[in-house]
């Protein structure tokens, strides 16, 4: 098989793939290691593929499943086929069979092969790809009544190889980003701050409240003063303007996929770096 070049293999919101050609074009020219603190499904990292990596996201399932497929592939593939191969038959009732698993192993901590499984063919079979949980932490996004597989066998090979030798950690983003020294790059993509201030509170559930986007632009500061090289992506608004001003800034006009109001399909965002 000729090597296929790895790309994301779920399907996550805040997805950075219309991105991709401003981000290039203002990465550093050179670099050592690679850090992505809030990796999500991994647009820039599957992009570049960068050799010394350390990927991270709080979202313990997404990393688990990362973990499975770069250390074994197979086992994953042949679980998830057997899933695909019975939601043709089972449809809803068997989609609801297995994220009541999901949530049965979630409760348990098993993060092993079978919850990665669970995790993708939820992921490819849920509403919108959308990955949202209750106030107890369990998955509760409906059916989305596909019966499509959950996944390109190539692809998974493909990323497999590319998670090779790559750190894949969970945690909150400070620890990893106290790990990057002078001369490596931190592309930081974490959740978005929303467009107007005062709506900060709907945005808490997904636990990235103010504090957090403060918390996050003192460790921005802090890997300057060591020199690495940082970029950050995020909504282009006052409260985000105003905690990176030291910074360079570029606006870039984007389309908003999800938007059910047609005047709000395009917005802009901004790239901040430090160099
Ligand atoms: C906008 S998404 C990243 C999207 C990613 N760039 C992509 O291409 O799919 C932000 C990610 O930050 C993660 N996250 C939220 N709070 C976090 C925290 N305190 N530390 C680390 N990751 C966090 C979320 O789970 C989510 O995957």
């Amino acid at each position: 098989m000729s090597h296929i070049k790895a790309t994301p293999f779920i399907k996550w919101a805040g997805g950075k793939r219309q991105l991709i050609p401003y981000i290039l074009s203002k990465m550093p020219k050179k670099f050592n290691n690679y850090f992505e603190p809030f990796v999500g499904g991994g647009a820039i990292f599957f992009e570049l593929s960068p050799k010394h990596s350390i990927i991270n996201d709080i979202n313990k399932s997404l990393i688990n499943a990362y973990i499975q497929i770069r250390d074994n592939h197979e086992d994953f593939l042949k679980i998830i086929h057997a899933f695909d191969e019975k939601i043709v038959n089972g449809k809803k009732e068997y989609f609801y069979q297995l994220r009541e698993l999901y949530n049965d192993k979630i409760m348990k901590q098993e993060y092993d092969m079978e919850l990665a499984c669970l995790f993708v063919f939820l992921n490819k079979h849920c509403f919108n790809g959308l990955y949202r949980v209750n106030s107890k932490g369990l998955f509760n996004v409906p059916y989305n009544n596909s019966l499509r597989n959950s996944c390109e066998i190539d692809n998974i090979k493909a990323v497999s190889i590319s998670l090779k030798n790559v750190d894949i950690i969970t945690g909150d983003f400070e620890k990893v980003c106290n790990q990057a020294n002078k001369g490596d790059f931190v592309f930081i993509d974490s959740p978005y701050a929303p467009l107007n201030d005062n709506s900060f509170e709907s945005y808490t559930k997904e636990g990235f409240d103010k504090e957090s986007h403060e918390r996050l632009a003192k460790s921005f500061k802090k890997m300057s003063d060591k020199g690495c090289y940082c970029m950050l992506t995020n909504h282009d608004t006052d409260f985000i303007n105003n905690l990176y001003s030291d910074f360079k800034k570029d606006v870039i006009n984007v389309k908003r996929l999800i938007n059910s109001d047609a005047n709000k399909r395009f917005g802009t965002e901004v790239i901040i770096t430090n160099y």
